[in-house]
């Protein structure tokens, strides 16, 4: 069934690419290639250029969501080189929590995730929260299991009504998918999707779970992205390489407001 009122977003992951003096003339030129009022369009560049981001965007397109790629799971304190949500208030709206590659190289537990996640929220940020599966877990069929105990892990600590109110979105980024060229299959990323939100009502969501947009991630590119939105349960991408393309931008955009308009229309 289709959600009528769930988002549809694309969100642009730019990950250890563009400079302060090239992000903000490419978060332009994709701003300028993507105006789909219909689209949450959401940018993360690295934190060093968010500010050249939001500047460039302010006067043409502040439409546009300004996103971090982490935060620091602390307030404040000596915690050298690091980011706490404070910092990132009138830089960015958003902001992606878990992402498997800060799993993966700096060993972030669901739990210290979950305390990412109150932080953002506390700030006033919107969190998109990652998870996802290992190919050897998909292989050896646990990737609900592994999908699920992460949510767990993450949300358990947290009251779901503020967490809904802050608009908490999830990105289902199987592991394997990423930067591989490889993608999951949209019945696969749907069902994922299904089983996410039964998480959601497991932890005490209730009916808000329906409402928690749903992202795939993981390889998406203009020529892929239909075969996720045809799927009701999924409501946009997470992309990483093809988001530093104007022109994969544009066409992936152009693709999600299709489903962002036919969700209009039977709202
Ligand atoms: P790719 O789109 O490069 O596979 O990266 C996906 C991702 O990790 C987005 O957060």
């Amino acid at each position: 069934m289709i959600h009528a009122m769930r988002d549809v977003i694309v969100a642009a992951n730019w990950k250890m690419h563009t400079t302060p003096v090239d992000a903000g003339e490419l978060a332009l030129t994709i701003a300028s290639r993507t105006r789909e009022p219909s689209v949450i369009r959401v940018i993360c560049p690295p934190y060093v250029a968010l500010a050249a981001v939001r500047d460039a965007l302010a006067a043409s397109d502040p439409d546009v969501g300004i996103g971090a790629q982490n935060v620091h799971h602390e307030a404040a304190g000596a915690y050298t080189g690091e980011i706490s949500a404070a910092m990132l208030v009138g830089l960015a709206g958003w902001v992606i929590v878990g992402h498997s590659e800060r799993r993966r190289d700096f060993g972030e537990s669901d739990d210290r995730i979950g305390q990412k996640l109150g932080r953002a929220t506390d700030a006033g940020l919107r969190a998109i929260l990652c998870v996802g599966e290992r190919a050897e877990e998909r292989d050896a069929g646990e990737a609900e299991a592994v999908v699920g105990g992460q949510l767990r892990g993450a949300l358990a600590a947290h009251d779901p009504a503020l967490l809904a109110a802050a608009g908490l979105v999830i990105a289902y980024e199987p592991v394997w998918a990423i930067g591989t060229g490889r993608t999951a299959l949209g019945s696969d990323a749907a069902l994922m999707a299904d089983a996410i939100r039964g998480t959601l009502v497991q932890l005490g969501w209730g009916s808000a779970a329906e409402d928690v947009p749903v992202l795939y991630g993981g390889s998406v590119t203009a020529a892929n992205i239909a075969e996720f939105l045809a799927e009701p349960t999924i409501d946009g991408a997470l992309v990483g390489g093809a988001s530093l393309k104007p022109d994969e931008m544009a066409g992936m955009v152009a693709r999600a407001s299709l489903t962002a308009r036919a969700r209009l229309g039977a709202a």
